[in-house]
């Protein structure tokens, strides 16, 4: 049993390190790691957190985040965004985009679906000019476990249930009557590694597009207005950060709303941004 103690411990740990709020949630971590609490030969909760927060390697608190966090996502999740991207956001990004280098950030890609869906948009769109344009992909997590299995891109048949069939024979290889692997054309365009939103954004280039979709909704307000801040500073002049539609925007950011659940760093709000840089 996960007793009040053991419970508020990591939950402050965290909430304080990944940014994911776990209040009221005490029966849903019982649930979710009393198997595993025992499987690694452990009697009780204390002993294990005790375990877990000695553990210098990293290894047990990875395998309790794998638990913790919530993976949930689908292939053409959210349409709208990928109507904005085929409709807006290539149309200007191949206008303005220098160098023909284009950055796209998934930020919370869970099992990979988001951004393979990104590459098989770009692909669709650009057709036989795809080849002059570097359009790499980055795709980040902090579930070791999403991570892998995005990794080997391989989804039920029922999956792919949101994707059209021409698409699915386009960019799917069939492995058996129930087992798809997205193609080795689209899995190139997309990177994966970890990073932790709480952490401060180190990525060389900035970003054309960020999306950080159904992620925020498990953050706190102050620590999802500083994540924006970073977003913020971490996208192009004229580039978007898209969010899930049924989360908020905080009220200070310095994006423009655009359309629902879509925003972008302005060229004048740059110029009043840069200021304070
Ligand atoms: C519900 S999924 C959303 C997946 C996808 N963006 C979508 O909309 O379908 C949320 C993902 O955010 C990840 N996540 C939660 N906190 C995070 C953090 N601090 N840094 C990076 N990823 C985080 C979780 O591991 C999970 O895979």
């Amino acid at each position: 049993m996960l007793r009040e103690s053991d419970y508020m411990r990591l939950m402050t740990f965290v909430r304080s390190k990944y940014g994911i709020n776990l209040e009221n949630k005490q029966q849903l971590i019982e649930n979710r790691l009393s198997n595993y609490v025992s499987e690694r030969g452990f009697s009780d909760f204390t002993t294990f957190l005790d375990a877990v927060f000695n553990d210098k390697s990293g290894f047990e608190i990875a395998n309790v985040i794998n638990l913790l966090t919530t993976n949930h996502t689908y292939f053409m999740r959210e349409q709208e965004h990928f109507r904005h991207l085929t409709d807006s956001f290539l149309p200007l990004a191949e206008k303005t985009v220098r160098d023909h280098d284009l950055r796209i950030w998934s930020a919370g890609c869970s099992y990979g679906n988001e951004p393979y869906n990104l590459a098989m948009c770009i692909d669709d769109y650009f057709g036989l000019r795809k080849r002059n344009w570097d359009c790499k992909i980055l795709a980040t997590d902090i579930s070791i476990n999403a991570l892998m299995t995005a990794k080997e891109a391989v989804y039920k048949k029922e999956a792919l249930a949101g994707l059209s069939q021409q698409w699915i024979d386009k960019y799917f290889v069939k492995l058996s009557d129930n087992m798809y692997q997205v193609c080795d054309k689209i899995r190139n365009e997309v990177v994966f590694r970890y990073h932790n939103l709480m952490e401060p954004i180190t990525f060389k280039k900035k970003f054309d597009l960020i999306l950080c979709r159904n992620v925020m909704i498990y953050f706190d307000p102050p620590t999802k207005e500083a994540l924006c801040e970073r977003f913020y500073n971490a996208t192009e002049e004229n580039g978007f950060l898209y969010i899930g539609h049924t989360e908020v925007m905080p009220a200070k950011t310095r994006y423009r709303k655009q359309c629902p659940a879509v925003y972008q760093k302005t060229a004048s709000e740059r110029t009043g941004g840069d200021e304070h840089e």
